[in-house]
């Protein structure tokens, strides 16, 4: 069997596929699109005139290794196609998104473009979300009392860190990682959840009509 690392590439090079000359990409973030990335980077060098804009601090300092031209949305009303990572995917492809950290900016370039394709391995589609603890971030302000309001919509938020330290997002705010024992109606948990003060964004990524590569043992396969 192939090593589950070597899915993710197989995922994210077949993305680049679907990148046609003169868009304009939004690029995600997380380990398979970095092997996207690796691979439009080619592509830019062989003569690909694209540009991207990307959805974390991560994503655009690869870019620009790379040499892929970016932009961002002073420029940009719209994206042709925006290809993202994902945490775990449902039956009805909705996205629980954010283990790494990006989750806000991923939904904003996400959500302006014409259209998503999400790259993962088998391992992320799941029946139902949840098993991932959901990310969602706050403001730094109050994050504990925005944390027990969090809890009472019944999971046990943690705050979370690296290294050691309270990990900081892009946008400077926190990410509470929040299990419930499972989401069962992801859109009504993401508007009890949008409704919290303190709330910047969900993870939940629900109804976006996406289409999903997922690479298995070295097989492609497209959900849509
Ligand atoms: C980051 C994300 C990523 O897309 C998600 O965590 C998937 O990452 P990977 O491809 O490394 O498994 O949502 O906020």
């Amino acid at each position: 069997m192939e090593p589950k690392n070597n899915d993710k590439q197989i995922a994210g090079e077949e993305a680049v596929k679907f990148i046609k000359d003169g868009m304009t990409i939004g690029l995600g973030s997380g380990s398979t699109v970095n092997w996207m990335l690796k691979k439009l980077g080619e592509r830019v060098k062989e003569g690909l005139n694209i540009k991207g804009i990307p959805s974390s601090l991560k994503t655009e300092r690869l870019a620009n290794e790379l040499g892929i031209p970016l932009t961002d949305f002073s420029e940009v009303a719209q994206l042709d196609l925006a290809i993202d990572g994902a945490d775990e995917v449902d039956s009805r492809l909705n996205l629980l998104k954010g283990g790494g950290g990006s989750l806000v900016r991923e939904k904003i370039v996400d959500m302006a473009a014409k259209e998503l394709i999400i790259i993962v391995d088998r391992s992320k589609v799941v029946p139902q979300l949840g098993a991932f603890p959901l990310p969602v971030e706050v403001l730094p302000f109050g994050w504990e009392l925005t944390a027990r309001n969090i809890a009472k919509l019944g999971c046990e938020p943690i705050i979370r860190k690296k290294e050691d330290q309270v990990f900081v997002s892009d946008n400077g705010n926190y990410i509470l990682d929040c299990k419930f024992s499972a989401i069962k109606q992801p859109e009504i948990l993401h508007e009890d959840l949008k409704r919290i003060v303190g709330v910047v964004e969900t993870g939940l990524f629900i109804g976006m009509g996406v289409k999903v590569i997922v690479a298995k043992n070295g097989e492609i396969e497209l959900l849509k």
